[in-house]
């Protein structure tokens, strides 16, 4: 079996570590893939989002089963352009990749369904987002752009300057493109957030393990939004009676509410959950696995990843009984000093064998590159996501940042409170 990962950060390192323990696999590619992912894969230097080119590597290498991974080529529709050429695809199809394409379409979906979420409104034109704003004058006040922003598309505003100048750069000067033709209005929500990731074949839906993300750049959670500074598994606030109530309100209804709609989603959806004082709501979707979520998921994952990913694309993941460790799991991303503004790269990471690795822990690497001398060099935002599993958190934790004190490049930085319960 010749399998092709699509992407080239901490998650696609996890989801490539994971399939090589799949006595199915006989060879896997990963493209762009990264530095420390080469030493597990072979990786092909094509963009994750050119799908003319990474369809005809597909056909010419002959890959039998290929996993998109990042959101962009899903939202494009390369799952519908891999299986219109024969080839088993792992991933929503582009009419499903709604789901995380465009929040007017999630929210719209979960008002229909009365699936639980922030009470919001949808605009076209600023002049009405501005005037709706002022007449609520309720702060703070969540303006999310509708398309995929990196991340970055969401405004909390604290006050009448803040979402003024928010609508102005999100619809006006459309810093995100296109993205910014329309944008949801949200009501502010609290509690805890929470990501679950679920395995779904569009029918039945088996929930992972859940996580905790760490969004904000500094200790304490402070600083601006980044695509995440370190994740744990399983999130110490959510209860079995959350997962409960999540599975019979929000998980459920969401698979039956896309199949209704004609966009049966296969594949791994992703619920950014707060738990609210009313109740578990749903944050936003994503149609695929979180980063880096995944990082501290799939090392709890006892089955064949592999496996589970054929039985969604056949459609019998009723029949699968997905197995987890006990115990969790912890991952600590190392960043290039400036991250998420502007940094540099290139930079020798020093401490990691040569195999990009390190005893004790497992690291998955988010942006390197292997320099001309054989080492390994710094060539993102988010380097390294540095991740350890235990008999319980205290532990991963001890054993992740034990990892992280001997690896080093100039002016890394991580955060020190990965795991640490002030969420609350
Ligand atoms: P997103 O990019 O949708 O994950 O949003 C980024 C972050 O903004 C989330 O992780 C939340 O912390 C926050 N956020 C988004 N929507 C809301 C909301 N309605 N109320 C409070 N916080 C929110
Ligand atoms: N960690 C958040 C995401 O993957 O969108």
């Amino acid at each position: 079996m010749i399998v092709l990962v699509i992407g080239g950060g901490g998650r696609e390192h996890a989801i490539v570590r994971k399939l090589k323990e799949s006595k199915k696999i006989d060879h896997i590619y990963c493209a762009p893939g990264n530095g420390g992912i080469a030493k597990d894969a072979e990786c092909v230097d094509i963009k994750a989002t050119d799908l003319v080119r990474m369809l005809a590597f597909a056909k010419e290498h002959a890959v039998d089963f290929a996993v998109v991974a990042p959101d962009d080529p899903l939202v494009l529709g390369m799952v519908d352009a891999f299986e219109a050429a024969g080839i088993r695809t792992f991933g929503p199809d582009k009419k499903a990749a709604e789901i995380e394409g465009s929040k007017v379409f999630s929210k719209n979906l979960m008002k229909k369904y009365q699936i639980p979420t922030a009470d919001y409104a949808v605009f076209d034109d600023p002049a009405d987002v501005l005037r709706y704003i002022r007449e609520k004058d309720q702060y703070p006040t969540v303006i999310k752009a509708d398309g995929l922003a990196l991340g970055k598309g969401v405004v909390i505003a604290q006050n009448l300057e803040e979402a003024e100048a928010a609508v102005h750069s999100i619809m006006e000067d459309k810093i995100f493109g296109a993205s910014g033709n329309k944008v949801v209005v949200e009501e502010f929500l609290t509690g805890p957030e929470v990501s679950v990731l679920a395995f779904t074949d569009g029918n039945c839906i088996k929930p992972m393990i859940s996580s905790m993300d760490h969004k904000r750049v500094f200790d304490g959670n402070l600083g601006p939004n980044t695509g995440g500074m370190g994740t744990i598994a399983p999130n110490p606030f959510y209860t079995e009676a959350d997962a409960q109530v999540c599975m019979e309100k929000i998980f459920l209804p969401t698979i039956r509410a896309m199949k209704s709609e004609g966009r049966t989603f296969k594949g791994c959806l992703y619920f950014g959950l707060m738990l609210t004082p009313q109740g578990p709501k749903v944050i936003e979707y994503n149609c695929r696995f979180g980063d880096p979520e995944t990082q501290v998921v799939l090392p709890l994952l006892k089955t064949d990843l592999f496996e589970i990913f054929e039985a969604i694309y056949e459609n019998r993941l009723e029949e699968l009984s997905i197995e987890w460790r006990d115990g969790a799991a912890a991952c600590v991303v190392m960043a290039s000093g400036g991250y998420p503004k502007k940094y540099i790269t290139g930079l020798p990471i020093t401490g990691l064998n040569p195999d990009g690795q390190l005893d004790g822990v497992t690291v998955y690497h988010a942006g390197t590159k292997l320099a001309d001398d054989g080492g390994m060099q710094t060539a993102g935002g988010r380097v390294l996501g540095v991740t350890a599993v235990g008999a319980d958190l205290p532990e991963a934790l001890e054993r992740a940042y034990a990892g992280v004190a001997r690896i080093d490049f100039t002016a890394a930085h991580y955060r020190h409170d990965i795991g640490t319960a002030y969420h609350r």
